[in-house]
């Protein structure tokens, strides 16, 4: 079979974060925890949704849960579909739980899940938040795959409405626009996963899947990562939390994202990667600790001891993207972004006092 082929980036080469020259923060005294929907987690970084269903997804997610455990991060399960249908595949999802008693765990259902459905996705594995993905492209590059989506928003009304926990609405790669997470905030959506382009993609994943040549316009169809992401804040924070995915590979990119704006991110494709051996564990823990490490560098070099303090620093938007948000009337954010450490009255102050 043909190897996946190139697509898009995230955009965030085009982020800039501005470094604190006189930065005077000790590396231990920097501190990664946050609150994410009320819970306190040791990092930004969450598990996002990936697997469940077969024997094998039993020990990827019972690893996944134990990593999610050792660092306090939250984690959400794959698509619930199987358990909702099929009581001996419960298990593998039921794992995350009974791995990771206290943790912060999130359930998964498809656009389209009613209530009484999405409800016992929820009740299985005793979750703290639902996310419920859209995928229409996969599911129009998968073979099996639905064709029909008239009645998903108000099925989802329903679900954001009357379902025992918040609801995050959760694009799945090729990245939500400013005005449709507006719209699922309407609805009664109290997070948003933007699920950019730039990551995982699933038009590549279903093509490559059935041995498709897919156009390169496909590779490409979406909003990138960073683009999204800055509709998004520009859209909906704060009034409810926003999950930056979709490509999130190192301790840089978490910090351009959480200096956006995001509350977390979520990393899907990696961890899978690490996951399915054996060995997982340790590999998982390693991936972490560096990333951890490179986020810790970047804070100290801004002069933050706080993922809030993060989020006060400065930074400049180009290329692409910078482009991109000015087009669709996004100027005021960028600006604010740009020069939130500018001061000019107690410079000039300074200044004359001294001459
Ligand atoms: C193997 C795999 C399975 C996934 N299954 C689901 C799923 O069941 N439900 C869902 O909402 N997202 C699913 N996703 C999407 C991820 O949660 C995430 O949105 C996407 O992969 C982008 O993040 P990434 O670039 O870090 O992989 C899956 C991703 C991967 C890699």
């Amino acid at each position: 079979m043909q190897a996946l082929p190139d697509q898009g980036g995230t955009g965030f080469d085009d982020v800039v974060l501005l470094p604190e020259s006189a930065s005077e923060i000790d590396f231990d005294e920097v501190s990664l925890d946050i609150e994410f929907f009320g819970y306190p987690l040791r990092s930004p970084v969450i598990i996002n949704a990936m697997t469940g269903g077969t024997a094998q997804a039993y020990g990827i997610n019972r690893r996944l849960a134990s990593f999610a455990r050792r660092h306090g991060l939250a984690m959400a399960v794959g698509s619930e579909t199987a358990a909702l249908e099929d009581r001996e595949a419960i298990a593998s999802y039921a794992v995350a739980r009974e791995t990771n008693p206290e943790g912060l765990i999130i359930a998964n259902v498809g656009m389209g899940t009613d209530l009484a459905r999405a409800q016992k996705a929820v009740d299985l594995i005793a979750a703290n938040l639902l996310q419920v993905h859209w995928n229409t492209a996969q599911e129009l590059f998968m073979a099996e795959g639905d064709r029909q989506f008239r009645g998903l928003i108000a099925r989802f009304h329903e679900v954001a409405q009357r379902v025992s926990v918040p609801v995050i609405a959760k694009e799945v790669g090729q990245g939500m626009t400013g005005p449709v997470a507006r719209r699922f905030v309407q609805l009664g959506a109290q997070g948003i996963d933007i699920g950019g382009m730039g990551g995982t993609n699933f038009i590549a994943v279903e093509a490559w899947r059935r041995g498709m040549v897919v156009d390169r316009e496909w590779l490409r169809w979406g909003v990138p990562t960073a683009a999204s992401l800055g509709e998004v804040i520009a859209e909906v924070e704060p009034w409810v939390t926003v999950v930056a995915s979709g490509g999130i590979r190192s301790g840089h990119d978490v910090a351009k994202a959480l200096a956006m704006g995001a509350h977390a991110v979520g990393v899907a494709g990696p961890l899978m990667r690490l996951a399915v051996a054996e060995e997982g564990g340790e590999a998982l823990d390693q991936w972490l600790d560096t990333l951890h490490a490179t986020l810790k560098m970047i804070m100290v070099l801004s002069g933050v001891r706080t993922v809030a303090e993060l989020k006060q620093r400065p930074l400049v938007m180009t290329g692409r993207t910078r482009e991109w948000l000015q087009q669709r009337g996004y100027r005021a954010f960028l600006e604010t972004l740009g020069q939130r450490d500018r001061f000019p009255a107690p410079m000039v102050d300074a200044i004359s006092e001294k001459s």
